[in-house]
């Protein structure tokens, strides 16, 4: 969603704007603007479309290598108001010295325009951003508060989530932040400062950062920061985080999309996720220690996410069950926020987020703390906000990811659940510890070349998408584990190809999806060699008798199953769990060229936002 960076300091600031919104572009967007303190007056430049569209407009412009000190930038993903120039941020208030960037919502925006428009000023965009611009102004113009002041008490009477920058065309040498559930960082590298919606912009130039919490905001004076509680004006002291990230993280190396890329890191980032985690005989989270005696007594978890990490929830709940004897629900956290969910202080809730940034999760976590529950995050951004609001949590430790439809961080979340459901399956005794944990880890010990193996096999899979890459609708079908493992292949062609695509349990396709069925219709099959074979073999003939067209991902090498499909992606012979992952590959390869073959946007596909920060 909507990005920030903002550079203060000495040097050129659009050249670093500019880098910095590129970076930012995978979070999704529909316009893109920039605005700089120059000679005493805010020079602002906006548009509709790409980073690239504005790049020209700038590069065109003299202000372009002629403005050194303080310049703040950003990209729109619409919420209020459609996605055009008018309603781009920057904002500027009446006076015309003041500009905002905002990531975020302003929920009481229409009761602060009423008041606004009585005080005779008048509004030039149709969002919700531009009235917290005005009030500053109003604020600094007519109340006759300096500009601290001003954006205080501005952000003192607003609802809803905001992470902002400021400028103020009379404070060149002053440049304002702040954030209340939409993220804000701040990097600090001698004189300069930065400040960003998330790292990706900053590790470029600085491993120093500061994460801001809710209500903070930073002045930047001069040479110094001071963090401010926005309600109470006390300055704060906050630690510096030394960041470990490579530049390389963020970048696409030899590959031509950054989501081929992280379908590629799975044969180490799997791995990664598993790095120091069990010695010979016990699964070792220390991210969970403080809690663990609380959590393995539980007798109820909820697990809630959204989107693709939903669908890592559902493995969960099945694994959990199984191995753990414990009840889990499995809730949207979009859901789970206003549902009359049961919680009290003996329940587990776990939000998993790649992010860690997701609006709804995010509440999901607060609703669940005030009920007095633990709660556990599995994030994979480190000091992200839902990170910082649970209990304890486990990191996925992935790398960074970027293409919006998330890859290598699903595979990651379902291993980091194995290893929680295994840890409290043994603490618990619900399991012979012995026995599982050896056969899990001999299991997981060959997994890098597993993974190989099925990423080798690629030319192979696009030859298989391309066949289909013309239909209209698909189907996804598995049972048990493979159930969300066909939900995530369906929303991985939805969200890049714009082709429509479900996911069923293979035999509830009975009650329904069937009747779609004829034969231009594509039907994918997840067919492990596990005890629900035979029947899904009866799944397959019920599509085959209308004509579908039958994908088979399998490891099993049967003739009866070869001579039923259209094609077979044969897989290595590995247990029910690696298989699920390994199909998981197949499943986003498979996307990605269907995806690259329609020439859509695979790394930022309409409409879509990588870290959903409204609600
Ligand atoms: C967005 C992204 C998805 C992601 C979902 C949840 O919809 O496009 O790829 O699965 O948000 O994100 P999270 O960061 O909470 O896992």
């Amino acid at each position: 969603m909507c990005g920030i960076v903002a550079y203060k300091g000495n040097k050129d600031c659009h050249p670093i704007l500019l880098d910095g919104l590129k970076r930012l572009e995978y979070r999704g967007y529909d316009s893109a603007g920039t605005a700089c303190n120059h000679n005493g007056k805010l020079v602002v430049t906006k548009c509709r479309g790409k980073v690239a569209d504005l790049e020209r407009i700038l590069k065109s412009r003299k202000i372009y290598s002629d403005c050194s000190g303080s310049g703040m930038a950003h990209t729109r993903w619409a919420t209020h108001g459609e996605p055009n120039r008018k309603n781009a941020h920057p904002h500027v208030d009446q006076s015309g010295k003041i500009a905002l960037i905002h990531n975020g919502i302003i929920e009481n925006y229409i009761t602060l325009k009423k008041f606004l428009k009585n005080k005779k000023i008048k509004f030039n965009s149709d969002t919700d951003t531009e009235v917290l611009v005005q009030l500053i102004g109003y604020f600094y113009n007519k109340v006759g508060l300096d500009f601290e002041e001003s954006v205080r008490a501005s952000l003192q009477r607003v609802d809803g989530a905001y992470g902002i920058v400021v400028l103020n065309s009379d404070e060149p040498d002053m440049m304002i932040a702040a954030r209340s559930g939409s993220p804000l960082v701040l990097g600090i590298k001698d004189h300069e400062f930065f400040l960003a919606s998330d790292i990706s912009p900053i590790v470029k130039y600085t491993k120093q950062i500061i994460y801001l919490d809710e209500k903070e905001i930073v002045v930047l004076k001069g040479d110094n920061y001071d963090i401010k509680s926005v309600d109470t004006n006390l300055s704060l002291s906050k630690e510096i985080k030394i960041i470990d990230h490579k530049i390389q993280d963020f970048e696409k190396g030899n590959f031509d999309y950054f989501m081929h890329k992280e379908i590629h890191d799975q044969n180490y980032s799997i791995t990664n996720t598993l790095k120091g985690r069990s010695n010979d005989h016990d699964i070792l989270l220390n991210g969970l220690s403080k809690y663990w005696n609380d959590i393995k007594e539980t007798n109820r978890i909820y697990i809630t996410a959204c989107g693709t990490s939903w669908h890592a929830g559902l493995i969960g709940k099945n694994i959990i069950e199984k191995f753990a004897k414990i009840p889990v629900h499995v809730e949207y956290a979009s859901e789970f926020r206003y549902n009359d969910t049961i919680l009290d202080n003996k329940t587990v809730v776990i939000a998993i987020s790649q992010s860690g940034e997701t609006a709804d999760t995010l509440a999901a976590v607060n609703k669940a703390n005030d009920a007095g529950a633990i709660t556990v995050g599995i994030c994979n951004v480190p000091g992200s906000s839902i990170a910082r609001a649970t209990d304890c949590g486990i990191y996925t430790r992935c790398g960074h990811e970027i293409g919006v439809a998330s890859t290598k961080a699903f595979t990651s979340q379902v291993v980091i659940l194995y290893l929680f459901c295994l840890k409290l399956a043994s603490s618990r005794k619900t399991i012979d510890v012995k026995t599982t944990l050896t056969g899990f880890f001999k299991d997981f010990s060959n997994l890098d070349k597993d993974v190989e193996i099925v990423l080798r096999k690629e030319k192979y899979i696009r030859k298989v998408a391309l066949k289909y890459k013309n239909a209209s609708s698909f189907l996804y079908l598995g049972r048990g584990l493979n159930f969300p493992i066909a939900l995530e292949g369906a929303l991985k062609l939805k969200e890049i190809s714009y082709i429509h695509a479900e996911g069923y349990p293979a035999a509830e396709m009975k009650h329904g999806p069937i009747a779609l069925v004829d034969k231009n219709m594509p039907v994918i099959f997840i067919v492990p060699k596990d005890k629900t074979y035979n029947k899904i073999l009866s799944n397959i003939e019920e599509i085959k008798s209308r004509k579908g067209k039958i994908i088979s991902i399998t490891n099993s090498k049967s003739k009866r199953l070869k001579d039923l499909s259209d094609d077979l992606i044969l897989l290595p012979n590995v247990s029910p769990y690696l298989f699920s992952l390994l199909a998981t590959i197949v499943l986003q390869l498979f996307a990605f060229f269907i995806a690259v073959a329609k020439k859509r946007d695979v790394d930022q596909p309409r409409n879509l936002a990588k870290s959903v920060t409204v609600e």
